[in-house]
């Protein structure tokens, strides 16, 4: 049987950080207000030219270099964004070219926070239907370049990066829950709620960009109870429960939602992976670049059962059970 296996994460962070402090000199803002609702203290900044698809295309080139892989090696990219460089072309084909492959399926994949576990799927399921053997699933925001600077209720919240992981099919027997790959994932979509987390312009109504808009209070009481129940959901998927779990590594949108899912759960806070204060949200990035940071400093190691999860706008939710 072929699973998917990550065999390689990498990220890539703007060089520019920026402190709460600093924020609160351009915004009506403090940093205990940013700490005690949110626990982010810093977020990165992209410069001009950092983009989407450049930080995206680092990302990876830590996760290749970190599988012992060439960029010739892969043959699907698969790229979550909300924020791509150019309405179209797909960022992944710039990502593509900056990597020097010439020939591969590469698109983007839009579910916003959620779009890192939409775009682990597509990746996944194509891998074990044989139509890709070794794939770049990747995250990649610029959202502080869809904030309105003048909306306090947002724009502390986002930050800019890039995460991606290189995902080999392995054939591992049934090798069942202890085996190396993705074991389950599931996905879900409530286009109701549109208007609690949107962007207010886009190519086909105003013909402009648009910025951030979200009504967070009502954002965050769907978050937790949706995130509480697709964990649950896909780990019962692979006969597992929260018990089996290693680490969650989970969307990085609010300390208080991290604290609320795993305490529903019934899972330690010492089981879930934070870097919300250190990126702030990066939407479709927050997880991949929340799984690097865990997997470069040792927390995460191989064989581990790990549960990625994210939100978003939408709403789009949806989980992942790996074996590591
Ligand atoms: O990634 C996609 C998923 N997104 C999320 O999961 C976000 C979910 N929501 C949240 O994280 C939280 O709801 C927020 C962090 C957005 C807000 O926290 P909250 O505890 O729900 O605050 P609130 O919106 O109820 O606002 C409380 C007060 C308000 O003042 P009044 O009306 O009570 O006088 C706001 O005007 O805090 C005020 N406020 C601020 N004060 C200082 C809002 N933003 C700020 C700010 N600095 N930046």
């Amino acid at each position: 049987m072929i699973r998917s296996v990550i065999v390689g994460t990498g990220s890539a962070l703007p060089a520019r950080r920026v402190s709460n402090a600093e924020l609160a000199e351009t915004v009506d803002t403090t940093d205990e207000w940013i700490v005690e609702r949110t626990g982010i203290r810093f977020r990165h900044i992209a410069a001009p030219d950092e983009t989407t698809a450049t930080l995206a295309a680092d990302a990876c080139r830590a996760a290749l270099g970190a599988a012992g892989l060439a960029a010739q090696d892969i043959d699907l990219i698969v790229l979550a964004t909300a924020t791509p460089d150019q309405t179209f072309p797909s960022s992944a084909t710039k990502v593509q070219a900056s990597l020097g492959i010439n020939d591969c399926v590469a698109f983007d994949v839009a579910a916003v926070c959620s779009g890192f576990l939409y775009a682990l799927q597509v990746a996944d399921s194509m891998i074990r239907a044989g139509s890709a053997r070794r794939a770049l699933v990747i995250g990649s925001e610029t959202f502080s370049r869809i904030l309105d600077w003048e909306d306090r209720t947002t724009c502390v919240l986002f930050g800019d990066g890039a995460g991606a992981v290189v995902l080999e099919g392995q054939d591992n027997g049934d090798a069942g829950a202890e085996g190396r790959g993705i074991l389950s994932t599931r996905l879900h979509a409530d286009g109701r709620h549109n208007e609690l987390l949107y962007v207010d312009g886009g190519p086909s109504t105003t013909g402009t960009v648009g910025k951030v808009r979200m009504k967070g209070r009502e954002v965050f009481r769907h978050a937790v109870v949706n995130l509480a129940g697709v964990m649950t959901e896909t780990l019962a998927a692979c006969s597992l429960s929260a018990e089996d779990v290693d680490w969650v590594v989970p969307h990085q949108a609010n300390a208080r939602i991290l604290d609320a899912t795993a305490r529903k759960l019934g899972l330690s806070p010492d089981k879930v992976v934070v870097t919300v204060d250190q990126h702030a949200n990066t939407s479709a990035a927050s997880v991949p670049l929340a799984l690097d940071t865990a997997v470069k400093d040792g927390r995460i190691k191989r064989g581990d059962l790990i549960v990625l999860e994210a939100m978003g706008g939408g709403f789009t939710w949806g989980a992942a059970v790996v074996r590591f």
